[in-house]
């Protein structure tokens, strides 16, 4: 009689296993797919339906970004996320560069803060022209789905090198916050190559070695025309910047350091951005398979940057990195200078 009840029992509180751990499943699923799901209320109601038909399927999966994004990064549950506060904001913080600086993961990692939202896309507003042409309105309609009390950070890392740019921004706002973020200037050079190089490949065209365009075969001199060393020239593209900005508005990343050691470059920039610090150590944590940190915004939600961040570069001549080291150094030490932070490169 006892072994009976004591086998109901158990059959018992296996079915009810079951349904828990079935909830749990479906629960998790549900969380997953939340970008998939309808908004809340219909996203007519929220802009009076005044949109063309062309115009409303890209608002409406931003508008559900907007509440992804806030569910995922725990400031509300789906029922909580107070829909009609939601606003497009123009940025109050721009990532302006560097290419192959280590800027999407800034962008990714900062996205972390509860009160930052990032725009996903680069958006190259003041870059293009004919971007440009289309007017502010249209760059903010850009702009993810925030509360009023959060920041939107963009990042487009050709603002940095590109002449108007500067003009442009301090025309939208002339105390705007603005990061950049550097590379040891040779490994970022070798880097761009390595992003180019990857897409020659991809279109099945040959492409010339990193020694090559790196250094001018007719004088052995480092070829300053060659696109990937102008870029990381970096005090000549930050003294366009300054005839806008004052120093104070620019805040440096150190973005080898970002790789090894994410937490205290994050920590300096919450600063920066006034914000209370909220990024922790729980937040990032390192993947030896992708030899990396990866992000983790909760127990549920975590990520890696994608497979093209991370290139394994090719080898160069050991003699040619001398070289461009030793032309990049009194840039660096003026870049220093300027910036008041020493970044020790060789
Ligand atoms: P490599 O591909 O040369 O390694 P950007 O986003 O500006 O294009 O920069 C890309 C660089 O970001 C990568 O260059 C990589 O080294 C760096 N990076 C920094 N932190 C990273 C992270 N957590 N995951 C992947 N790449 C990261």
């Amino acid at each position: 009689m006892l072994f009976k009840q004591q086998v109901w029992l158990r059959q018992k509180l296996l079915v009810l296993g079951s349904l828990a751990l079935g909830s749990l499943l479906y629960l998790v699923a549900r969380v997953g797919s939340l970008d998939r799901l309808q908004p809340i209320c219909p996203v007519e109601s929220r802009f009076g339906g005044t949109h063309s038909q062309a115009e409303f399927p890209l608002r409406a999966l931003q508008f559900k970004r907007g509440l992804l994004h806030e569910f995922r990064k725990g400031n509300s549950s789906k029922e909580q996320v107070r829909l009609h506060d939601l606003v497009q904001q123009l940025p109050k913080a721009i990532i302006i560069g560097v290419r192959k600086g280590g800027t999407r993961a800034l962008l990714e990692m900062l996205n972390l803060h509860p009160a930052v939202v990032k725009a996903s896309q680069e958006i190259h507003f003041f870059d293009n022209d004919e971007n440009y042409a289309k007017g502010i309105e249209w760059y903010r309609k850009k702009m993810p789905f925030s509360y009023p009390q959060q920041i939107t950070i963009e990042k487009s890392p050709a603002y940095f090198i590109t002449e108007e740019v500067p003009e442009r921004i301090y025309k939208m706002n002339s105390s705007i916050k603005l990061l950049i973020i550097v590379r040891e200037p040779t490994t970022r050079a070798i880097s761009d190559y390595t992003q180019v190089l990857e897409g020659k490949e991809r279109k099945n065209k040959t492409y010339y070695k990193f020694e090559k365009l790196a250094i001018d075969p007719n004088t052995c001199e480092v070829n300053t025309k060659y696109k990937a060393v102008r870029t990381s020239i970096y005090t000549k593209h930050l003294e366009r910047w300054l005839k806008y900005f004052p120093i104070e508005q620019f805040h440096i990343v150190d973005g080898d350091r970002l790789i090894t050691e994410p937490l205290p470059e994050l920590q300096l920039v919450e600063k920066f951005l006034n914000l209370p610090p909220r990024i922790s150590q729980y937040n990032l944590y390192f993947n030896a398979t992708r030899g990396f940190y990866c992000l983790r915004f909760n127990i549920i939600f975590n990520k890696c940057l994608a497979g093209s961040k991370g290139r394994i570069h090719p080898e160069v001549d050991p003699s040619v990195i001398t070289k461009l080291r030793k032309f990049f150094h009194p840039f660096n030490q003026k870049f220093y200078q300027i910036t008041g932070r020493t970044l020790n490169w060789p």
